[in-house]
C-alpha cells in the first residue's frame, strides 16, 4: 500500500521540548472536553503522556477542567497482570489522571489483563466503544518499532481488539519499566489498528531522539502495516504533537 498523491496526511505541531508537547496536548484535549462535556477519549499509557496527564490534573484543579461526565477507553493492557499491579496499565491511569480528576470511575474503561476469556474481553470492549458512540478524540503514543497501542509492526490494517504478540524490540522498550526484563508479560490485549482508525479525531504525542526514526517512517514513510502509525496518514482528523528531538529526522517540516 503507498500513499497517493493528494492524500491528506497528518497535521504536525513540533514544539521546542517535551514539557511544551505536553502542554499542547493537555490544551487541546481541555479545548474538547469544554466544548464537549461528554466526550468519549481513548488514553494512551506509556512514559510520554504522563506530563499530559500531570497538566490536566492541573488544568482540573487550578481551572475547574470538568471531568465528570467523560468517558474514557484506554488502548491496551498486558495479558497475565492483575489491575493491582503496578505496571498494569489500570493501575497506570488511576495514579496518573483517575484518581486526581472529577471522572466517575465506572466511565473508565481497561482492558482486563486478567479476564477468563481474553477473546471475549476484548469483542465485548469493542460493542463497549461502539455503544458509546466510538471514540471521539484518541490519543497515541508511538513505539520506536513504529507501533501504535501494541499493534506491532506487520499488524493488518483491519485489525480489530485482541490478544497480540509483542515483539523482542517492545518487550526491551518497556523492560525499563519492570525489575528484569523476564518480567515484562510477552502477550497483550489491544484496540487493533482498524479500531484506532475509527476515532473521529486521532492526536499522536511523541518525544525523544528514540522516536525520530519512527516518526520520520510513520510522517514521510510509505503508509505500509510494516509501520502502523503511518496508517494515520490515512486518517482524515489526525495531528502530531512531537517536540523537536523526536522530529530530528523529518525532512519536511511541514508544521501547522
Ligand atoms: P512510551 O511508549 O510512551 O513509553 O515511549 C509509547 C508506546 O510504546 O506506544
Amino acid at each position: 500500500m503507498s500513499c497517493t498523491e493528494g492524500d491528506r496526511k497528518m497535521d504536525l505541531i513540533i514544539t521546542g521540548s517535551s514539557d511544551e508537547m505536553s502542554r499542547k496536548a493537555a490544551e487541546l484535549f481541555a479545548r474538547r472536553i469544554r466544548s464537549n462535556p461528554a466526550i468519549v477519549l481513548g488514553l494512551a499509557t506509556g512514559g510520554t503522556p504522563e506530563k499530559m496527564y500531570a497538566e490536566l490534573v492541573r488544568l482540573h484543579r487550578e481551572e475547574g477542567l470538568d471531568f465528570s461526565r467523560v468517558t474514557t477507553y484506554n488502548l491496551d493492557e498486558y495479558l497475565g497482570i492483575p489491575e493491582t499491579h503496578d505496571q498494569s496499565y489500570r493501575y497506570f491511569m488511576n495514579k496518573n489522571l483517575f484518581d486526581h480528576v472529577n471522572i466517575l470511575s465506572e466511565n473508565t474503561h481497561v482492558l482486563n489483563g486478567m479476564a477468563d476469556d481474553p477473546v471475549k474481553e476484548c469483542r465485548d470492549y469493542e460493542e463497549a466503544v461502539k455503544k458509546a458512540g466510538g471514540i471521539d478524540l484518541q490519543l497515541l503514543g508511538i513505539g520506536s518499532n513504529g507501533h501504535i497501542a501494541f499493534n506491532e509492526p506487520g499488524s493488518s490494517v483491519q485489525s480489530r481488539t485482541g490478544v497480540v504478540d509483542l515483539t523482542e524490540n517492545t518487550i526491551k522498550d518497556n523492560a525499563r519499566f519492570f525489575e528484569k526484563a523476564e518480567d515484562v508479560p510477552q502477550q497483550a490485549l489491544s484496540m487493533g489498528n482498524g479500531s484506532i482508525m475509527e476515532a473521529k479525531e486521532i492526536i499522536l504525542i511523541a518525544d525523544k531522539e528514540s522516536k525520530a526514526d519512527a516518526i520520520f517512517k510513520a510522517v514521510e514513510g510509505p503508509v505500509t502495516e510494516d509501520v502502523p502509525a503511518s496508517l494515520l496518514q490515512k486518517h482524515p482528523n489526525c495531528t502530531f504533537i512531537i517536540d523537536s528531538l523526536a522530529a530530528g529526522k523529518l525532512k519536511n517540516r511541514r508544521v501547522l
